[in-house]
């Protein structure tokens, strides 16, 4: 079980045995394939001598983990100030319904992930969302609803 989990060995070698890092452990695990798979997160509980229960209490906890993996288009919607004055939780709502699922998730075909962050950077355009590395600005929400239609209607196609 343990081969195909080498790509994480590194991460807990540099922390064996170090206290209060888990956290740290957890970010850089997540940080090779995205998100946390359960058998990473089994020998992260092994290795650091935690329950697995624990383990995903802290996973749980943090809205920056992640459990399943992320969509082929990663849209992250900025919720920093700038775009929250400028109706970034509707914009949030608008994607959510026209893609059927909530900030975090990702949609059963593993085409789409929605994720709300901080600041991306360029608040004289906000609102901003982001897909992948394009970013879509001064945003209302039929704007927001018909780039979302575009891309699934360039999924349907391809
Ligand atoms: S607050 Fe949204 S880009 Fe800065």
């Amino acid at each position: 079980m343990e081969n195909n989990l080498s790509y994480i060995e590194d991460v807990l070698n540099r922390y064996k045995g170090k206290k209060g890092s888990l956290i740290t452990i957890l970010q850089q695990v997540q940080a090779k394939k995205g998100y946390l798979e359960q058998e990473a997160l089994e020998l992260v509980a092994k290795r650091t001598g935690m329950s697995t229960a624990s383990i995903y209490g802290v996973v749980t906890f943090y809205a920056q983990f992640r459990l399943t993996p992320i969509g082929k288009h990663l849209i992250r919607v900025c919720h920093g100030t700038a775009c929250h004055v400028q109706n970034a939780e509707g914009l949030t709502e608008a994607i959510s319904s026209e893609l059927g699922i909530k900030a975090g998730e990702t949609t059963p075909d593993g085409l789409f992930t929605i994720e709300t962050v901080a600041c991306l950077g360029c608040c004289s355009l906000s609102p901003v969302i982001m897909i992948g590395e394009k970013v879509y600005g001064k945003l209302t929400t039929d704007k927001a609803r018909k780039i979302i239609r575009d891309y699934k209607k360039m999924e349907m196609a391809s």
